[in-house]
């Protein structure tokens, strides 16, 4: 299939591009390097600077590329910086987003799989999450995407598009070229794998008084590749008919980890010692996040292949060790 992936130069866009071309597709990535990395983006997949803002720009895509499906990733996802800029979410993810499915409808591109995200929830009432729970964003960021899934199912009735969208938990992990590149980084695993290369300072953890069995939160870890592996089958489903306007979680099998059983399996990964202390919490932190993923194994037949938390956290560590010897910037850059 002809795909574009808008976002394809960020951190897990570039891992989709990558997999995505492995299966043989014809793969144009759009971004507009706000945040992404031209040299992220695999050989082999076409390269085209530009905002999903900018409707003329796009149509230009669809037609230059014969483009049939697209994956859409281009988008702000800081859940603190939409609290205090809600008209940046707003326009990325939300006017963004309805300028590419215009430009779509006008190029009769009618397949699109969607990055959404586990913040649609807010703060879930029970665990694990399924898709049918409770709607409640508790930020601009949760908001803006969930205005997107409710935008595609009326953009379905009015012109047939096809859509899944796709809620991830929390992504983390790489492959051998395609690893996390923030700045600023917020994440938890590079951080604390950062401090554990002595390149940032002590990891601190975002409170200890939550209602979790050692009061740090609980998030529902995913590597890279297996999100990426999802976007394919959702694709490839939606290609042939076989799903059609379809919302799923992406998380790893059901299970969830502390904040500090992720520290500690840092330590035990990277063989160092991992300074760390307890701060207060972060607004707006659910104190669990934990996708049921049933509906896509069901539906899609996916399964994560790599659900062991040292392993995840192991491929992040390597890529940055990697990325040390190549002489590229720090990861910071
Ligand atoms: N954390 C710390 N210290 C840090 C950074 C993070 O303790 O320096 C904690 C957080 O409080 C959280 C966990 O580590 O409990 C994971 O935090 P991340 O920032 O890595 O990820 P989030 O769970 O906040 O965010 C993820 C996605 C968002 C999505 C959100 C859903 O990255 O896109 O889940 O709530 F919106």
């Amino acid at each position: 299939m002809r795909i574009l992936v808008t976002g394809g130069a960020g951190y897990i866009g570039s891992v989709i591009t990558e997999e995505l071309v492995a299966r043989g597709h014809d793969v144009a990535v759009f971004d507009n390097l706000a945040k992404g990395h031209r040299d992220a983006v695999v050989e082999g997949a076409a390269f085209l600077q530009g905002d999903v803002l900018d409707g003329e720009a796009l149509r230009g895509a669809f037609r230059t590329y014969g483009v049939e499906a697209v994956v859409h990733m281009a988008a702000d996802s800081l859940v603190g910086e939409s609290v205090g800029n809600p008209g940046k979410y707003y326009r990325s993810n939300v006017v963004g987003g309805l300028t590419l499915l215009d430009a779509m409808r006008d190029a009769g591109v009618g397949r699109i799989v969607f990055s959404s995200t586990a913040a649609v929830y807010g703060e879930p009432n029970k665990q694990p999450i399924e898709e049918d729970d409770p709607l409640a964003p508790t930020n601009p960021y949760g908001e803006t995407k969930l205005a997107f899934e409710r935008a595609l199912a009326w953009y379905e009735r009015a012109h047939g598009l096809s859509h899944v969208s796709l809620r991830y938990f929390n992504a983390a992990g790489a492959t051998d070229r395609c690893g996390e590149r923030h700045d600023p980084e917020t994440h938890l695993v590079p951080l604390v794998l950062r401090a554990a290369l002595g390149e940032a300072g002590e990891v601190v953890i975002f409170g200890d008084d939550y209602p979790t069995k050692d009061g740090t939160c609980v998030r529902d870890y995913i590597h890279v590749r297996d999100l990426a592996h999802a976007h394919v089958l959702a694709i490839e489903a939606i290609g042939a008919g076989r799903a059609k306007s379809r919302v799923y979680n992406l998380g790893c099998g059901g299970r969830g980890y502390t904040v500090r059983e992720v520290i500690d399996a840092a330590r035990d990964v990277t063989g160092r010692p991992i300074p760390a202390r307890v701060g207060p919490r972060r607004a707006g932190d659910p104190a669990v996040l934990v996708a049921s993923s049933t509906r896509i194994e069901r539906e899609l037949g996916f399964r994560p292949r790599h659900q062991d938390l040292a392993e995840i956290i192991g491929s992040a560590f390597d890529w940055m060790l990697a990325r040390r010897r190549r002489g590229g910037a720090r990861p910071a850059a």
